[in-house]
């Protein structure tokens, strides 16, 4: 292992992975309180960067879904979002549809977003479906 890998971001990083490690019980599924500043916040990069393809309401008809090769997902079904655990989400988010054996139509955002702004989309999407995470 290099030297001086565990800095304060590795201790950070650590001290993150035993909190998560925590809450893995229930695969986190957290929402956000509407009116907080974190969901003013998750639903303002949720309006940015995803409202053009899956809509202001989430429901998968925004403004350039029809130019996508196949429908952007209804966000507020919980068919859809209740079987993807939090890192699921995470990671089609953060890497792209593609990247999680989806359609690449979904584009990555991590060149857009920091990793804490999309895990504050994660517990919006979560505000959406008013769904939790249900084991396949
Ligand atoms: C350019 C259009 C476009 C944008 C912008 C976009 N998406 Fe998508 N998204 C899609 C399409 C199309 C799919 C369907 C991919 C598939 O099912 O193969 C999808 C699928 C998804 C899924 C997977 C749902 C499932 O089947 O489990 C999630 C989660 C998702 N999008 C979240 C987001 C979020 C959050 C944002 C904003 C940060 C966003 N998307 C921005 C087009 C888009």
């Amino acid at each position: 292992m290099k030297k001086g890998f565990w800095g304060l971001p590795g201790t950070l990083m650590l001290l993150a992975a035993i909190f998560a490690a925590g809450h893995a019980c229930t695969k986190n599924s957290d929402t956000l309180k509407p009116g907080s500043d974190e969901y003013r916040e998750a639903e303002n990069s949720y309006w940015h960067y995803c409202a053009s393809c899956h809509g202001r309401d989430g429901k998968g008809h925004g403004m350039m879904a029809s130019t996508a090769p196949i429908p952007p997902r209804d966000h507020t079904d919980p068919a859809v979002i209740g079987r993807r655990s939090d890192e699921e989400l995470f990671k089609i988010i953060k890497d792209g549809g593609e990247a999680a054996g989806l359609d690449a139509a979904m584009p990555p955002h991590k060149t857009l977003l920091k990793d804490e702004e999309i895990r504050g989309v994660v517990k919006y999407l979560r505000n959406l479906c008013n769904c939790k995470y249900a084991a396949r």
